[in-house]
C-alpha cells in the first residue's frame, strides 16, 4: 500500500442523485449541509454546543465543550451525563415506554421483541445485580456473548452504574478472550452457553471456562444460558437467576462526562491488540447526532445493522446511536447466508426494514449468489442502505442500489474506525452521491488528504488521511498505553492519523484506498500481520512467519502466511492444516490464513525487518519499490 502514495488515480466516475423524497423528507439537505458544514468547521465548539444542547439530556451542563492539552483533550467537561438515561429513561418520560427497543431474528426465524419498557426494567436490575456483587464505577466487565437481547443488557446494564465494559467477539479465541479480560484486569465476566452459526452450535461457554482458568483478575462469571439450562459451577451466577432477584429500580448515576465508557480491542501493528477507550458524553453525543442525521432517522423506521456488538459499529449502530434516538432496532444472529442466500432479504421483507446497513464484504457475496435471490423478495420497505468496513467498489455500489434498494434508495457510505467512535466521512443520503468514494466529511469534521510532512496534495494524489482536530467521539486513550494513543497525534504532529491512504477530488469527495500500516482487512474485519504471525510461530514447526493481505474478490482482502519451518521439519499438506487449527486456537477463525506457503526465507531489512512490501510485491507479481534496505 504504502507504494501507492503520491500516485495520481483517475477521477471517479459521474454523480448518482437520491430519489426526490429521500431529499424532501431528510433532515439536512445540500443547502442546509453546504451552511451547517462551514459553521461547524469555523466553530465546532459552538456547533456541539448547540447539538449536544438540544440532542441529550444532562444532569449538568458543562462548563467548557471542549479542552484540548495536546495530544489529550475532553469535551463537556464539568457536564453530568448518564448515557443510559439517554437511551431509555427519557424515551420512558416521554411516553414510549412500550414501543419496540428490539426484535431480534435468528437463523432459524426465532423471533423475540423487547419494549423500552421491558428493556428499562432489565437493564436496571443487571445494574443492581453488578452493585451487589461490589461493582463499582470504573470496574471493567468483559462480555463475551453474541448478538441477542442479553448482551445488550449487560452492555447497558454495565454503562448505567459506571462500569466499564469490553465486549469481546464471540469468534474470538480463549486464547485471544483471555489476552483482553487480562489486560482490561476484568473482574466481572458475562458469557453466553453457545450461538449457532449455518446451524452449528458454536461452545461459548468451553472457551470462556479456558479463558477464564486461572485468570487472577477474575471474581465472578454470569453466565446467560440459552435454552436448555446447564449444571454450574460455584463461581458462575446464571444470567437469568442474577436478574430476577434484583429490584427494578435503579437510579441513573450522573458520571462526569468523561468518565470512560467502554473499552474495545482492536487490531494494530503489533501482536498486541490495542484498548480503545471511548469516554461517555462525547461518544452519547456523537453517535446519536449520526445515527439521526445519516440514516435520516424517523420514529416509524425499523433500522437494521447487520454487524456484530463485538465490533464498534454494533456498539455504536445497534446499541448506543439507535437507542438514543429511541428507534427500533432488528438485531439477527447468524450467518448472512444460511439456510440460503435470501435469509437476510426475507428478513427484510417480513419486517419491513427501512434503513439497512451491511458491509461491503456481504454485497459482493450476495452478487456472487445472483440477483434471483433477492429478487423474490419485497425490498419496498428500504429507504436508506448504507455501506462500511472497508471500501466498496463501485459494481457492488451499484449491484447493491439496483438489487436491493431497487434504484429507490439512498446508498450511504460510511468511513469510520473504532478511533473515532462514529462516522467521519459520509455521503449524506440527502447528498449526490460517488460511487466508489466514501463522501464527504461529516458535520464538525475537516478531514483532508495530505502528504507525510502534512501538506495537502493536489486533488486525485494518493496521500495519507488525516483528521485536523479531536471531534467529541474521538477515542481518548488506549488503555494502560498512553504512548500509543498518542502516536495517532504525532504521526503528523498536532492532527489526527488515520493509517488510511485516500484521494481527494475537486468537489471534496474522498476516496479511501486501503490501510497505510500493517493492518489487514478480511470481511471487513480488522486484524494485524503482527497477530497473525505470533499465532503462526507458536506452532512447534514453525521458526518464522511472515503474513500479507491479497486482493479477494468476496473478502476484500485475504489472508497469506509465508512459513519458514524449524529445520528437519517435512513440509507437508497436512502441516499446514495443523498450523491453521493452531492459528484458529490462538486468534479465532478470522485470523487463520487462506494460504500458506513454505519457504527458506523471508526478505528483511539489514535490521532484521520482515518486508512484506516486497513479500506482496512478489506475490502479485508487481514491482516491490524501494528495495534499497533489503538485506539480502
Ligand atoms: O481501513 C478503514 C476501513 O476499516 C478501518 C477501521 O476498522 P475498524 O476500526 O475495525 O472499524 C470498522 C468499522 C467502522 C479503517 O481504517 N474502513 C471502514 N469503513 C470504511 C473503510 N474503508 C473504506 N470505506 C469505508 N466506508
Amino acid at each position: 500500500m504504502q507504494d501507492q502514495e503520491n500516485e495520481i488515480l483517475a477521477p471517479a466516475e459521474a454523480l448518482v442523485y437520491p430519489p426526490d423524497y429521500i431529499v424532501n423528507e431528510a433532515y439536512i439537505n445540500r443547502e442546509i449541509y453546504a451552511k451547517m458544514y462551514r459553521d461547524s468547521i469555523e466553530n465546532p465548539e459552538g456547533f456541539w454546543h448547540g447539538i449536544a444542547e438540544k440532542e441529550l439530556h444532562w444532569f449538568e451542563k458543562w462548563k467548557d465543550t471542549f479542552e484540548w492539552n495536546y495530544p489529550d483533550y475532553k469535551w463537556f467537561v464539568g457536564g453530568k451525563i448518564n448515557i443510559t438515561y439517554n437511551c431509555l429513561d427519557r424515551h420512558i418520560i416521554a411516553g414510549h415506554f412500550h414501543k419496540c427497543a428490539y426484535i431480534y431474528t435468528n437463523e432459524a426465524s426465532t423471533e423475540q421483541r423487547i419494549t423500552y419498557g421491558e428493556l428499562f426494567d432489565k437493564v436496571c436490575r443487571f445494574s443492581n445485580g453488578l452493585l451487589s456483587l461490589g461493582i463499582n464505577p470504573g470496574d471493567r466487565v468483559g462480555i463475551y456473548m453474541p448478538l441477542c437481547i442479553e448482551q445488550i443488557v449487560a452492555i447497558l446494564g454495565c454503562a448505567r452504574i459506571g462500569a466499564v465494559h469490553s465486549v469481546i467477539y464471540a469468534g474470538f479465541s480463549a486464547k485471544a478472550l483471555k489476552l483482553r479480560l487480562d489486560d482490561a484486569k476484568a473482574r466481572v465476566l458475562v458469557a453466553s452457553t453457545y450461538t449457532k452459526r449455518r446451524g452449528k452450535m458454536v461452545d461459548l461457554k468451553a472457551i470462556a471456562d479456558e479463558a477464564t482458568e486461572g485468570l487472577e483478575c477474575m471474581e465472578h462469571i454470569i453466565i446467560h444460558q440459552r435454552e436448555e439450562p446447564m449444571l454450574l459451577d460455584e463461581l458462575e451466577i446464571d444470567f437469568d437467576q442474577f436478574i430476577a432477584t434484583q429490584s427494578p429500580v435503579c437510579e441513573a448515576i450522573p458520571f462526569d462526562s468523561e468518565h470512560p465508557l467502554f473499552i474495545l480491542y482492536t487490531s494494530g501493528t503489533t501482536g498486541k491488540p490495542k484498548g480503545v477507550v471511548h469516554a461517555t458524553a462525547g461518544y452519547n453525543l456523537f453517535t446519536h447526532y449520526t445515527t439521526k442525521i445519516v440514516f435520516d432517522l424517523k420514529t416509524d423506521d425499523i433500522f437494521w445493522c447487520t454487524a456484530d456488538t463485538g465490533w464498534i459499529t454494533g456498539h455504536s449502530y445497534i446499541v448506543y446511536g439507535p437507542l438514543s434516538n429511541g428507534a427500533t432496532t432488528l438485531i439477527y444472529e447468524g450467518a448472512p447466508d444460511f439456510p440460503d442466500p435470501a435469509s437476510w432479504w426475507a428478513v427484510i421483507e417480513k419486517y419491513r426494514v427501512t434503513k439497512f446497513y451491511t458491509a461491503p464484504t456481504a454485497v459482493r457475496l450476495f452478487m456472487k449468489y445472483g440477483d434471483e435471490w433477492p429478487a423474490k423478495y419485497d425490498l419496498s420497505s428500504l429507504k436508506i442502505i448504507g455501506s462500511v468496513g472497508e471500501p466498496i467498489n463501485p459494481e457492488a455500489w451499484h449491484w447493491y442500489d439496483k438489487n436491493i434498494g431497487r434504484n429507490n434508495c439512498a446508498v450511504v457510505d460510511t468511513w469510520w474506525q473504532t478511533e473515532t467512535g462514529g462516522h467521519m466521512i459520509v455521503t449524506l443520503p440527502s447528498l449526490p452521491q460517488k460511487p466508489g468514494r466514501a463522501g464527504l466529511p461529516f458535520l464538525g469534521i475537516e478531514a483532508i488528504v495530505v502528504n507525510r510532512q502534512g501538506t495537502p496534495v493536489p486533488p486525485h494524489t494518493v496521500g495519507m488521511l488525516i483528521i485536523k482536530k479531536p471531534w467529541p467521539s474521538a477515542f481518548r486513550t488506549c488503555f494502560g498505553e498512553p504512548e500509543r494513543f498518542q502516536k495517532y497525534w504525532n504521526e503528523i504532529e498536532g492532527v489526527y492519523f488515520a493509517g488510511d491512504l485516500a484521494t481527494m477530488d475537486e468537489d471534496g469527495y474522498i476516496m479511501i484506498l486501503g490501510r497505510s500500516d500493517d493492518v489487514l482487512n478480511v470481511s471487513g474485519h480488522r486484524i494485524g500481520t503482527a497477530e497473525v504471525e505470533s499465532a503462526l510461530v507458536s506452532h512447534p514447526s514453525v521458526a518464522e512467519a511472515a503474513v500479507i493481505g491479497k486482493p479477494h474478490d468476496i473478502k476484500g482482502q485475504s489472508i497469506k502466511a509465508f512459513v519458514i519451518l524449524k529445520q528437519g521439519i517435512e513440509k507437508t499438506e497436512d502441516l499446514k492444516k495443523h498450523i491453521n487449527h493452531q492459528v484458529k486456537h490462538e486468534l479465532g477463525a478470522i485470523g487463520v490464513p487462506d494460504e500458506i506457503e513454505f519457504v527458506d526465507k523471508l526478505p528483511k531489512t539489514r535490521s532484521g525487518k520482515i518486508m512484506r512490501r516486497v513479500l506482496k510485491a512478489k506475490e502479485m507479481g508487481t514491482e516491490a519499490g524501494d528495495t534499497s534496505t533489503l538485506e539480502d
